[in-house]
């Protein structure tokens, strides 16, 4: 793969003017949900010992929401604040250097991000669902106007895991990256295997407990997840990986006997999201692929043991070695921390000048299909108890050149339980040979495929 050229900012000299020690930093806020309220509560708070962090005050000049009548608390802390609820006005203002987005959904933020980074405005963005869609889009407009794009609460909240791929990881070689980032699934998860409740049962639990939203779609389908692995992909490999690129699914049809098979082979189940590098015979880097599916953990992996609605991102480099960042991944409180820890970076370089790093996906790896990636599957079938039925299940493995690593059998009646758990190969043979027992007539039922965690766990 040939190197490219980074991206250089364009469109004005190359330096970036601060406005000097001292100066107020004008800021506008684009949303008072719950984390957009959490980002006021600690401006606010927080307000002096930020001031010495940025080199100048935090000046909220205003805030945009949808709803101008409904009673807001918060802005009682800033009685000069301009209340509207036309965003793209706002972000106009001469007075406004920087945006932060916590609108959430994907046009409207879009139009008022690139509005913002087009007019010369820096913008701090928790919004996942956009980065993962637009970043090429929003990073260009970033370079061309020489600011800054930053979105640390895009990524598991709280936890420092994208500022940590840009800056810390920028000289090592990521290789992969597994994590547990959605934390209304890992709840669910979680509560299933440590009560042996349903999935219905533990989601319902999630709900009243407030760790699931109302409608829980985008977590349990593994649509939030997959946002969050092409933003950890995009920087991880300095490519561009999309939400579209990543293969989602999610813990939709984990049952209980899913967990306790997992619990006797000792392993957890988890909603992954794996991003990872593929590579040709001679070692070489070909592609990359982000992926999310519910994944046998060994227990003894670290990310088996994040439990409740926790997360945590295990990154492997080749220089710093297996590394594993674990927190609250969601809520108000732990998304306005990352926020304000991006809002003290743009600031301050408003104040004393020069910019972040930005993306920088010069390797343009291509993604790979979903259907080359390596992996290992954990089969649980139902089969007619007569011999010979596990030589012929055996042999069609053989024949696919699937090699098994290990073979459960349990007696039910008429009927035995056959678990089959394969050696690494590629999702297409896999997903092949599935197809193929489930024709059979020796074959009542496939309950269910899970796959390993490749790489801990080969
Ligand atoms: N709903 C997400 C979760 C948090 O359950 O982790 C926001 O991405």
């Amino acid at each position: 793969m040939t190197s490219q050229t980074t991206h250089s900012a364009e469109g004005h000299n190359g330096n970036y003017p601060g406005k000097g020690i001292g100066q107020p930093v004008g800021v506008a806020v684009l949303g008072m949900g719950t984390v957009g309220t959490e980002v006021l509560r600690l401006i606010s708070e927080f307000s002096s010992n930020l001031e010495q962090r940025i080199g100048g005050p935090i000046d909220v000049r205003g805030v945009a929401v949808s709803d101008l009548g409904k009673r807001r608390e918060v802005l009682d802390l800033f009685p000069d604040i301009a209340l509207t609820d036309n965003a793209l006005e706002l972000i106009d203002r001469d007075d406004i250097d920087v945006v932060v987005e916590v609108i959430g959904g994907i046009e409207y933020p879009r139009q008022c991000v690139l509005a913002a980074l087009k007019a010369g405005k820096s913008v701090v963005t928790a919004n996942k669902a956009l980065i993962a869609a637009h970043a090429d889009e929003l990073s260009d407009a970033a370079n061309e106007a020489g600011v800054d794009l930053y979105y640390e609460a895009a990524v598991a909240a709280a936890i420092p895991v994208v500022g940590t791929l840009r800056r810390s990881l920028a000289g090592d070689q990521i290789q992969r990256i597994s994590g547990i980032v959605n934390g209304t699934t890992n709840y669910v998860l979680d509560a299933m295997a440590s009560t042996g409740m349903s999935y219905d049962e533990a989601l319902a639990e999630a709900t009243r407990l407030g760790y699931a939203e109302a409608d829980p779609t985008a977590d349990v389908e593994g649509h939030d997840a997959a946002s969050k692995a092409a933003i950890l992909a995009s920087m991880g490999f300095h490519s561009r990986v999309t939400y579209d690129d990543v293969h989602a699914e999610g813990i939709t049809n984990i049952t209980a006997e899913d967990i306790e098979a997992a619990k006797d082979a000792g392993f957890t189940i988890k909603l992954l999201a794996i991003c990872e590098r593929l590579f040709d015979d001679a070692g070489n880097t070909t592609s990359v692929a982000a992926r999310v599916h519910p994944t046998l953990v060994p227990n003894e992996h670290p990310l088996a043991s994040v439990d409740k609605s926790y997360n945590a991102v295990f990154v492997e480099a080749e220089a710093a070695g297996r590394l594993m960042f674990y927190g609250n991944g969601a809520g108000g409180a732990p998304t306005a921390s990352a926020v304000l820890g991006d809002l003290v970076g743009a600031a301050r370089n408003k104040i004393h000048g020069g910019r972040a790093p930005a993306d920088n996906p010069y390797a343009h790896y291509p993604v790979a299909d979903f259907g080359d990636v390596p992996t290992r599957y954990h089969i649980d079938m139902s089969v007619v108890d007569r011999a010979g039925v596990l030589a012929d299940i055996s042999r069609r493995f053989a024949d696919a050149g699937i090699s098994i690593s290990a073979v459960r059998q349990e007696e039910h009646g008429d009927a035995s339980r056959l678990i089959v758990v394969t050696h690494m190969s590629i999702e297409r043979k896999l997903a092949a040979i599935v197809e193929e027992l489930a024709t059979l007539d020796d074959v009542k039922v496939v309950n269910s495929v899970i796959r390993l965690d490749a790489d801990a766990a080969e």
